[in-house]
């Protein structure tokens, strides 16, 4: 366990009243040297790739949408980051007990937006089908600074709140609510980020 209940229950109390929370210093300073030694080693082995490109008629359009490179992170295989994980499943124990959400299943990448790129407003569920519940993400810019962009606006009953992405710092809001933006990023953006997915009700009727 890394934090206690209390903690948790802040947290997730703010999450219940705004469909969203921002916790700074979520990860230890240790825990960030080892996802960004993960992720150098994704750049260096060419495992980054545009997300979501298709077609190569996509790719422009795609582009004007979101300018991020991603890695789909897979629990059995990565288990360098192990702690992740195990941060990932106190987070999900923890909005079962508290917030009486059913969840199964979780999707993380790890994103970096190289300098000029950015994510248009937007909602994380693209379509009827969509199960992502909660939206999480970690960022990972360790001297980020006013004017290096890449805020995230979360734009919330005619407000925009804007979130730096500064290193350390843990934000989760309710995906099918919030609409949000990355805003240009002057320099390389890092991020982990993910989604924890609605346990649908049918499960075993869809499945079979
Ligand atoms: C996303 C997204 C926000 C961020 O990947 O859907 O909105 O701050 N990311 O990286
Ligand atoms: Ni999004």
């Amino acid at each position: 366990m890394n934090f206690i209940d209390e903690t948790w229950i802040g947290w997730l109390d703010q999450l219940a009243e705004q469909d969203y929370v921002v916790v700074d210093d979520f990860i230890s300073n240790e825990f960030f040297n080892r996802i960004m030694a993960f992720f150098s080693e994704a750049e260096e082995n060419d495992k980054l790739k545009k997300a979501g490109i298709g077609a190569q008629q996509d790719f422009q359009l795609k582009a004007e949408v979101r300018g991020d490179f991603i890695y789909w992170l897979d629990e059995e295989r990565d288990q360098e980051l192990s702690f992740f994980f195990d941060l990932k499943d106190e987070l999900v124990q923890n909005l079962k007990r508290f917030c009486y959400l059913s969840l199964s299943g979780s999707e993380f990448h790890i994103a970096k937006y190289p300098v000029g790129t950015h994510y248009h407003r937007h909602l994380d569920q693209f379509n009827e089908q969509s199960n992502r519940q909660i939206t999480v993400l970690i960022y990972l810019n360790k001297d980020w600074k006013p004017g290096d962009g890449g805020e995230l606006v979360i734009y919330k009953e005619g407000r925009e709140i804007m979130v730096e992405p500064i290193a350390g710092r843990l934000l989760l809001f309710k995906s099918d609510t919030i609409e949000h933006e990355v805003l240009t990023t002057h320099i390389p953006r890092y991020s982990l980020t993910g989604w924890l997915l609605h346990q649908p009700a049918g499960v075993g009727f869809l499945l079979s």
